[in-house]
This record gives structure tokens, C-alpha cells and sequence, in this order.
């Protein structure tokens, strides 16, 4: 008998414990909120600390024996259409991670895209394992990476024919879909485990009007972000598995440790309850969104000077699938970049964009945006591109096509990324690292995507790249000098 998906019985469960009123002698200190600061109280209220205890803190016991976790897992499973899935607590980062763990060892081959977050990477530092990469192509206006086709699939394959899985991240930040499907028939023809990092893509299995979602098409495992873009609360996350190619036992080993031994019964509560607003009412509420977009893409549009991306890069380089809730919106022709429209969004509109790279802002639409919510947005970027409208043609775009944050072509992965993070390393001076082994990873943030990853041979480009980039005030994550006036490079 498949649940009732309007249950929520870890939801119902931690309501329950709160409302008995235990004495609680169990973490946190707090003791439910009765011993926390009054600015803590304030800011997040006596409803929130009154659940704040890890999951073995009450609302199940020390020994999970009430099986309410699995329980509340199950109804997920089902809900995505996965043999198994696994609550999150460390995002889809942790869920990334477990998968690389379980599914590669040291030395062997994991196929991954280029365009992979940085946790993909920290998870084949974690494993030993080397990546095989297959790479986008940039979009040479918008400055985004596209997506991995089937050929690049079917390339990647044919070169490591004995690889241990093949990733596709999918959607990307941007909302561009890969061929899914396509995909995971090339590699299970090659006996190879398919999984995608759907991390953008919690919402898609839920309305027929978005992309098709990674177990529909037939993938392995799959992580979602819960938190992204439904409802869980912020760092929650899915990770969904089927049986045929993957050790679930040794995935369950796996997802145990990457995740906190304290798993916080309010995320949990939020996944259990953003699974139940999904299956029972995804539907409509992903069709309302998409409304909402689709109107204020038009509208964005027609403003003299900005520009929103919609579904013309379909049928580009790998990509087949558009989700039309994602605003990728472009100032350069009035010109702003894309860091300077998020502070000018944020400073004189009081807008706050999910992300901003050197072209453009990145906006999301979901169901919990109202339509005035949509009107001021539009609102806003017509007298912003009034005001900086005067400056349209003379050279705005041309400023920003020097900031085009294309991610320089992959070289050569000479050590494993592991074997790099732990070799023998110095610091050297950016401008003369070219030809040098990078014994760390450097990610520009947003995206979030490695530009450099250890292990991999710092070409001229990469060096040129970096140089621009620091000078453009590019927040990069990873190396130990966030300035990259210099790069550790490994020392033979
Ligand atoms: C494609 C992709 N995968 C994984 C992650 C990590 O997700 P989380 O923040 O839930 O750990 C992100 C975060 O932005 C992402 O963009």
C-alpha cells in the first residue's frame, strides 16, 4: 500500500513533542529555549527553540527504535519515485559526497561535468578517485556554462569504459536542463551507474510543465536541494537512490558519515512537511510560478537595455530542457554587471538576487512569490535601467565582455585530486605558475564551479583567467590566498 502523501508523521511527531512538554535533559543547552539569550529569543522565538534538540533528543529515542525517520524517508522515496531516500542535513554538498564515497576508491575513474559545484570535487579529494571530465561549452553572450550532451556522454564512456559512475549536473544554476534521458541509457548500455546532481531540481518531479526530473529519467541516484527551491529549511537536502546498480547498504554507510550524529529536528520536520506541499499540491502551485515568471520574463524584455533569458538556448550544446521559474537577467547594456545590478538591486530597491556573476543576476520564482512581489521587480528594473539607461551603447556591454566569466578550458589532470591536496606544496606567485601542478582548488563563488581543481596543470589561460579575475574582485573560494597573488603548487 503506497502512504497517504498528505501525512506528515516526523512533522506530526515533533509536534506532538511539543506539545507534551517534556523536561528536557538532553541537548542543546538551551534546554528548549528556557536558558537562551533574549536577543536569541527575539530573533527566532520560543516556537523555534521549543523544538531546537537532535532528532535521539525526544522526538525519537537514542536508539531510532520507533523507525520514524525511515518511516518519514519512505514517504519521500515514494514521493520521488526512488527505491530509497536519505533525509540531509549538510545540503546537497553531504548528499554529493556519500554518493562519490560509495560508488569510487582510489584511483578509479568517476565521469563528471565540468560545470560540477565544488562539493563534487571535495567529494573525489574525500574518495581518491580521479574525475574523467566531460565540458560544457560557455554561451559566449550570457557567459554561462550550457550543458553535457549525449555525445559527450557516449565520448566520456568510451574512454573509461570501466568508470564507476557518471554525474550530469542538471539543472544548472541558470535552469538548463540536460538530455536525462539520453544520458542514462548511454551509460546503463555501459554498465555504468548514472547520477545526477539535481540540486537545482527539488521541485521538478512535482509539475509536468518543468524539466523531466533525474529519477523519471531513469538516473541511479539523484540529490535535491530541499532547501533551494521548495520548501525545507535552509542547508536540508535529498539524496534518492534505486537498488539495481548501487550498493544502498553501502550508500547508507556512507550518507552516516558525512552527516552530522545531530541532525536537527526542525530541517527534518521542514522535509517531511515540503514533501507533503509537493505531492499533494506541487501541481498547481509550480503552474502559479511559472505564470508568474513567464509574465515577468516578457516584461523584462521589453525594457530598453536588460535583458532575461529564456528558452532560446534550447537545442545548444547539450541543452534540452529549460525551468522557466529561473530569471537570468542581464544589465550589461546599460552598463552594470552583473555584481553591480545585485548591489544596486539590493541598495536602492531593497532586492535581494539569489546570485550575481560578472553578466548577470540569477532571480528565483516560486510558488511563494505573489504577483505585486513580481510587479515590484519589474517596476524596480525599468527605473534602474531609466537611470542608467543614458549610458546604453556607449560601451556598457563592451566593459562587461571583458568580464566574461567563462571558466578557461580544462587542461590535464595529472595527479588525482587527492594525491594533489596531500603532495608537498609552496606558495608561488600567480604569474609564474603556469606549466605548475595546483595542489589546491579555487572556485569562483557564484557559481560555485572550480575553475582550477588540484591535481590539474595551470595552463597560461588559467593564469590570465585568475589574474583578471582577482583584478575584478571575484570572491573565490578554496585556495589559501584569497587574494591568488599566489597559488600552492605541488613541489616535486
Ligand atoms: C549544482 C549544485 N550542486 C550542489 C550544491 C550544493 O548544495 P547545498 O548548498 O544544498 O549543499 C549546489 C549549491 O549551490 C549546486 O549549485
Amino acid at each position: 500500500m503506497p502512504h497517504d502523501q498528505r501525512e506528515t508523521p516526523y512533522l506530526d511527531a515533533a509536534m506532538r513533542y511539543r506539545a507534551v512538554g517534556y523536561t528536557p535533559f538532553h541537548t542543546p543547552g538551551h534546554k528548549l529555549g528556557k536558558g537562551a539569550p533574549s536577543r536569541l529569543r527575539d530573533f527566532i522565538g520560543d516556537q523555534a527553540l521549543g523544538v531546537d534538540n537532535a532528532m535521539a533528543g525526544g522526538v525519537e529515542d537514542t536508539r531510532e527504535s520507533t523507525g520514524l525517520i525511515r518511516l518519514a524517508e519512505d514517504y519521500a522515496a515514494e514521493a520521488w519515485g526512488s527505491d530509497r531516500t536519505w533525509f540531509l542535513v549538510n545540503g546537497s554538498s553531504s548528499g554529493v559526497q556519500a554518493l562519490l564515497l560509495a560508488l569510487g576508491a582510489p584511483g578509479e575513474t568517476v565521469i563528471v561535468p565540468r560545470n560540477a559545484h565544488k562539493s563534487m570535487l571535495a567529494g573525489l579529494i574525500f574518495t581518491g578517485a580521479r574525475p574523467l571530465y566531460m565540458e560544457p561549452a560557455i554561451d559566449p553572450v550570457w557567459g554561462i556554462p550550457l550543458q553535457v550532451g549525449a555525445e559527450d556522454a557516449r565520448a566520456a564512456l568510451r574512454e573509461a569504459p570501466d568508470a564507476r559512475a557518471l554525474f550530469v549536473t542538471s539543472p544548472t544554476y541558470n535552469g538548463l536542463g540536460a538530455d536525462l534521458r539520453a544520458i542514462a541509457d548511454l551509460a546503463h548500455d555501459a554498465g555504468v551507474p548514472f547520477v545526477t546532481d539535481q540540486a537545482w531540481g527539488p521541485h521538478l518531479r512535482f509539475c509536468p510543465d518543468l524539466p523531466t526530473d533525474a529519477m523519471t529519467a531513469g538516473a541511479d541516484a539523484a540529490v535535491v536541494s530541499t532547501h533551494k527551491l521548495i520548501s525545507g529549511l535552509t542547508q536540508s537536502a535529498v539524496l534518492m537512490a534505486r537498488g539495481e546498480r548501487i550498493n544502498l547498504a553501502r550508500l547508507d554507510g556512507m550518507v552516516h558519515m558525512t552527516q552530522s550524529t545531530s541532525p536537527q529536528v526542525l530541517m527534518y520536520a521542514s522535509i517531511d512537511a515540503a514533501r507533503q506541499q509537493m505531492a499533494v499540491h506541487g501541481t498547481e502551485l509550480w503552474r502559479g510560478a511559472i505564470e508568474l515568471a513567464e509574465r515577468a520574463r516578457r516584461q523584462i524584455s521589453a525594457i530598453p537595455g536588460l535583458r532575461c533569458l529564456g528558452s532560446e538556448l534550447l537545442g545548444r550544446d547539450g541543452v534540452a530542457e529549460f525551468d522557466p521559474t529561473r530569471l537570468t537577467v542581464s544589465a550589461c547594456d546599460v552598463g552594470l554587471s552583473g555584481y553591480q545590478l545585485e548591489t544596486v538591486l539590493r541598495d536602492d530597491y531593497r532586492i535581494a538576487v539569489e546570485a550575481a556573476d560578472p553578466l548577470n543576476v540569477v532571480l528565483n520564482v516560486t510558488f511563494g512569490d505573489r504577483r505585486e512581489d513580481l510587479e515590484m521587480l519589474v517596476g524596480s528594473l525599468q527605473d534602474l535601467a531609466a537611470r542608467y539607461g543614458e549610458g546604453a551603447g556607449r560601451g556598457g556591454s563592451a566593459a562587461c565582455a571583458g568580464l566574461l566569466a567563462h571558466t578557461p578550458p580544462f587542461t590535464r589532470q595529472v595527479l588525482s585530486p587527492r594525491d594533489a591536496v596531500f603532495a608537498a606544496a609552496a606558495a608561488k606567485p600567480l604569474a609564474e605558475c603556469a606549466g605548475e601542478i595546483s595542489a589546491e582548488m579555487v572556485t569562483p563563488y557564484p557559481p560555485g564551479i572550480p575553475a582550477l581543481g588540484p591535481g590539474e596543470e595551470i595552463s597560461p589561460e588559467i593564469v590570465a583567467y585568475l589574474t583578471e579575475a582577482g583584478a575584478a574582485g571575484l570572491k573565490v573560494h578554496g585556495p589559501e590566498d584569497r587574494t591568488l597573488a599566489t597559488l600552492r603548487v605541488v613541489v616535486s
